[in-house]
């Protein structure tokens, strides 16, 4: 079971913020990953359908041998996590992992949370931290513009558009005198130096995709389930709609010197 793959999903090319870091700290698992860009943004969906979709992401996954899935999605972490339970494999969101270093970075109390529209509204991190530490000041803002952005490679620091949407949503938060940012979403990490200029360096950032994917680490390593190997893990690509666009983004972002192929599958069938 130890050498079986990690299963990540998200709706997008977000969940590779997660694989990046995962490549970086344990490069020899293999990995399959699926997005759901046919069907993304999740973030503006009903709760109704964000489940739907989570269950058939995991369903696709769960048809390859995978010795944990990943949720590398703050939408379904937030909104949806509670399939995780009856599944027969370890299941991990990002909420958890976020809420447990933001609490453990903040000085001053005041943690702000940027998410899609449904993780603000499930205010599933707000929750969270609340268990973890009493007394923090923890201000929530929705960054719907953020993903579909993202999606459509808006990404450069500098660009003019990619400012002026974040600076509208951050703000805000600024003025809270916050001392720590949670990029609630995992696509956000790809934009995080346009949000880092914003907030000041004075603010801490953490990263979604980092967290999680050293949260899973650990979870792996106390439970003698990494994968014992000297060669680097094979990465398998799935996605929902068209492989070109995502391949050329993936390579771009992910900076991976290997080979791996991406393919396209019809996700109502699962
Ligand atoms: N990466 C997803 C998240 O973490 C994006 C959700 C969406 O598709 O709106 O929430």
């Amino acid at each position: 079971m130890a050498n079986d793959a990690i299963g990540i999903f998200d709706s997008g090319l977000g969940g590779l913020t997660t694989v990046k870091e995962l490549n970086r700290i344990l490069p020899m698992e293999d990995i399959i990953y699926f997005g759901d860009t046919g069907r993304v943004p999740y973030g503006t969906r009903s709760k109704d359908a964000i489940i739907k979709y989570a269950k058939q992401d995991i369903a696709f996954l769960k048809s390859f041998k995978v010795k944990m899935i990943i949720a590398a999605c703050g939408t379904v972490s937030s909104v949806a996590n509670f399939i995780g339970d009856s599944l027969p494999l370890p299941f991990i969101g990002i909420v958890k992992p976020c809420a447990i270093a933001a609490v453990k970075a903040t000085k001053n109390g005041k943690i702000g949370v940027i998410g899609t529209a449904a993780t603000i509204k499930s205010h599933a991190y707000l929750k969270e931290m609340n268990i973890l530490k009493e007394n923090l000041d923890i201000f929530e803002i929705a960054c719907p513009l953020f993903v579909p952005l993202i999606e459509s490679g808006i990404i450069s620091p500098g660009d003019p558009v990619l400012l002026e949407v974040a600076r509208r949503y951050l703000l805000e938060l600024k003025e809270k005198n916050i001392d720590t940012l949670i990029l609630g979403c995992t696509h956000y990490p790809i934009i995080m130096e346009a949000i880092s200029s914003i907030m000041g360096e004075n603010v801490n950032i953490i990263n979604s995709g980092r967290e999680t994917a050293i949260y899973a680490y650990e979870f792996l390593k106390n439970r003698g389930m990494l994968k014992k190997s000297d060669d680097h893990g094979k990465y398998l690509f799935y996605v929902s709609d068209t492989a070109d666009g995502f391949e050329s983004e993936a390579s771009k972002f992910l900076n991976l010197n290997l080979e791996y192929k991406c393919k396209k599958i019809d996700i109502e069938q699962y």
